[in-house]
């Protein structure tokens, strides 16, 4: 029996999905005979039925690429706009499975396509997904292709931020992507030498983080580099989510409810930006030193795949069409050491995989003196 194998990549890009694609491609049809067929922009490109040939002209030399060949969006199958209202479009994608005979669908994707895979497993379709993302907070994996260059690339950044901030005496507060996770800014923090890192797992008090900017200058360090992950938090503001989140727990009627939801929703909005530069102007009012803002942003997420990120997409991408050959759906494709391992869905989706407050980067972290604000 030849199995057709539909595959999608959703949520944002990541480098290395083209590295996969062409693993899962490559290996489903020259190693196992198998049919493959692509669909654009994530979950609408199924619900629309907008297909791509995958032969192994398409597949050759995009190993190397950024992006992803496929497209991808941000659609949900159960929450699609569409002309103009929301609309749940399960169904449809599920006649588009049928009709173009899948035996099963592989999504690469974060920690959304990870429940939108379950979602279509639940409606009875074979479904295996890949764990791709540049926050690495993907659940039950070591960890998530597209990090390790985002890594790079936000430590290349902070490396070079060093002599503007040392050469004017100033602090720079550099932005990194992680809207939930810290682990980018956790990362790039520590190999870059930033002397404060500031994670959404670790809700900081700005005091505290002049305070240690203070003790640099009293050592004669007139320069600080503040590493922040979008996702930071002051303890104020997350004393004010925390109220906001049990106040949506407690509503009686269900107008509170709503109103406590889009209170929530303001809260947690995600307004990459805005906070860390009220973030830099009250740094130079505690410290007297001038301050300035580096916002990293989708550089972190374009461009070519590092080697690590290649071959984890690779290694992924050859052990999932081996699931496939063995009929072995609703999982996820994890990284285990130099293994892989297949995780049911039900276990990956709806959980994060965020940075425990006693990890040994937070410690080796803590033990070279870089403060966490807290
Ligand atoms: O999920 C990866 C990520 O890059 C996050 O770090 C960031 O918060 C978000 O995507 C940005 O999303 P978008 O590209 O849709 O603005």
């Amino acid at each position: 029996m030849i199995r057709r194998v539909g595959i999608l990549t959703a949520g944002g890009d990541s480098p290395g999905l083209n590295a996969a694609i062409r693993a899962v491609g490559k290996s489903a049809q020259g190693h196992h005979g198998m049919e493959m067929i692509g669909f654009r922009d994530g979950f609408r490109g199924l619900m629309e039925n907008r297909t791509m040939r995958l032969d192994g002209n398409v597949l050759s030399g995009i190993l190397t690429l950024g992006g992803t060949i496929l497209g991808t969006s941000r659609d949900k199958p159960h929450r699609m706009r569409v002309d103009g209202e929301t609309v749940d479009m399960t169904r449809t994608i599920i006649e588009n499975y049928r009709r173009n005979r899948l035996d099963v669908l592989i999504c690469l994707g974060g920690g959304g396509t990870q429940k939108n895979a379950l979602h279509l497993q639940q409606h009875g379709l074979n479904v295996i997904t890949l764990p791709k993302t540049i926050d690495n907070d993907v659940a039950q994996t070591d960890t998530t292709f597209g990090f390790d260059t985002a890594l790079g690339i936000a430590t290349e950044a902070i490396d070079r931020l060093h002599s503007t901030a040392h050469s004017h005496h100033r602090i720079i507060v550099v932005e990194i992507m992680g809207h939930r996770a810290g682990w980018l800014a956790l990362g790039a923090g520590i190999a870059g030498g930033a002397d404060v890192i500031l994670l959404p797992e670790i809700p900081y008090s700005t005091e505290r983080v002049a305070q240690a900017i203070r003790q640099r200058v009293q050592s004669g360090k007139t320069f600080s580099i503040v590493a922040v992950a979008e996702g930071a938090r002051s303890r104020e503001q997350a004393e004010m989510i925390a109220a906001a989140r049990k106040q949506k727990m407690e509503a009686s009627s269900k107008k509170e409810k709503k109103r406590a939801k889009q209170q929530l929703a303001s809260l947690e909005a995600h307004h990459s930006g805005n906070h860390t530069v009220q973030l830099s102007e009250q740094l130079e009012l505690l410290t007297g030193l001038e301050s300035r803002v580096t916002i990293l942003g989708h550089l972190q997420r374009g461009g070519a795949p590092s080697a690590a990120d290649r071959l984890l997409a690779t290694r992924l991408g050859t052990a999932c069409t081996e699931l496939v050959a063995a009929g072995k759906y609703g999982v996820m494709v994890a990284a285990r050491g130099e293994q892989t391992e297949a995780v049911a869905l039900e276990k990956v989706a709806g959980q994060k995989k965020l940075v425990p407050l006693d990890h040994p980067w937070v410690i080796s972290a803590k033990r070279v003196g870089t403060s966490f604000g807290d």
